[in-house]
């Protein structure tokens, strides 16, 4: 952690963003969105268990001596603390009690919700979307396509646009996503025809006002995002890159149990990966 400044305090909760390869956090100063500290990164076990996970997850909250609230995401829906699907991670989370299960394995109060979720959420306070109206379509693009979709700043959940039947006959995040890419070892000129496609058939549902592209391949947005052609709205890359879902994450866990005050530390720079 750096250096603190002063005597100033900031409310901080712990973020904490399970992904299928890597499982990552941080405390985060929840009125600003900064990181106040170094993220950890922890291999997610495989397989990927609940108990797997949880004791992880645990290992990750002790690594930061964390004793306060835990704002936590989890690639797949997220209904009322329930995991009710399991593209990309192993299938006995469906229908798991996740958030108590994490919750438990934490021993402190814990807010569960999907990983797209959280990153868009903290792209419209913090990122791309600040400040913006309308209708916020965040994309990310990995070894699935999360979406969410924020309707005046507020979040209709679990929206899993990455499960539509597209083009035909397979779902979009079977054709689209970054992992497809690596897979097929599409050029970004192809890839970008793919995106196009799909992004034209959301276009044609939605009508979004903006379309936020996160994920770890949105670092290379200069490659793919100009090729895109015939949208009516702005394709941006994401303004927290890989750090969105930890930080949305804790922003929805300040909303249920607050924070703890914690010394401020000058803004670190986004993580890289
Ligand atoms: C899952 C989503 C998740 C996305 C990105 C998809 O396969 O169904 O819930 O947001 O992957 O991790």
């Amino acid at each position: 952690m750096k250096e603190a400044s002063g005597n100033t305090m900031v409310k901080a909760v712990l973020g904490i963003d399970i992904g299928g390869t890597g499982i990552k956090g941080a405390p985060v100063n929840v009125a600003t969105g900064e990181l106040l500290a170094e993220r950890v990164r922890l291999d997610t076990p495989q397989p990927a268990t609940p108990a797997a996970v949880g004791a992880t997850v645990r290992q990750l909250v002790t690594s930061f001596g964390w004793q306060g609230p835990v704002g936590c995401t989890f690639p797949a829906i997220v209904h009322n603390g329930v995991t009710l699907s399991a593209a990309n991670v192993d299938k006995s989370w469906i229908e798991a009690p996740a958030e108590r299960i994490l919750a438990e394995a934490v021993g402190l109060p814990l807010k569960l919700l999907n990983d797209a979720d959280a990153a868009g959420l903290a792209e419209v306070m913090f990122g791309a979307a600040k400040g913006r109206n309308g209708k916020v379509l965040m994309l990310t693009l990995g070894t699935g396509i999360g979406s969410a979709l924020i309707v005046d700043g507020n979040l209709i959940s679990n929206t899993e646009f990455g499960h539509l039947v597209f083009p035909k006959d397979t779902i979009a995040e079977k054709y689209c996503s970054a992992k497809v890419k690596d897979d097929l070892g599409l050029k970004y000129k192809q890839y970008a025809e793919r995106l196009n496609g799909y992004l034209k058939h959301l276009q044609l549902l939605l009508s979004p006002d903006l379309v936020i592209i996160g994920g770890g391949i949105s670092k290379k947005h200069e490659k793919f995002i100009p090729e895109l052609v015939g949208l009516r709205f702005p394709v941006v890359p994401a303004a927290l890159k890989n750090d969105a879902g930890i930080v949305g994450a804790a922003i929805e866990a300040a909303k249920l149990y607050g924070g703890v005050m914690v010394p401020y530390v000058a803004p670190l720079p986004p993580s890289q990966d």
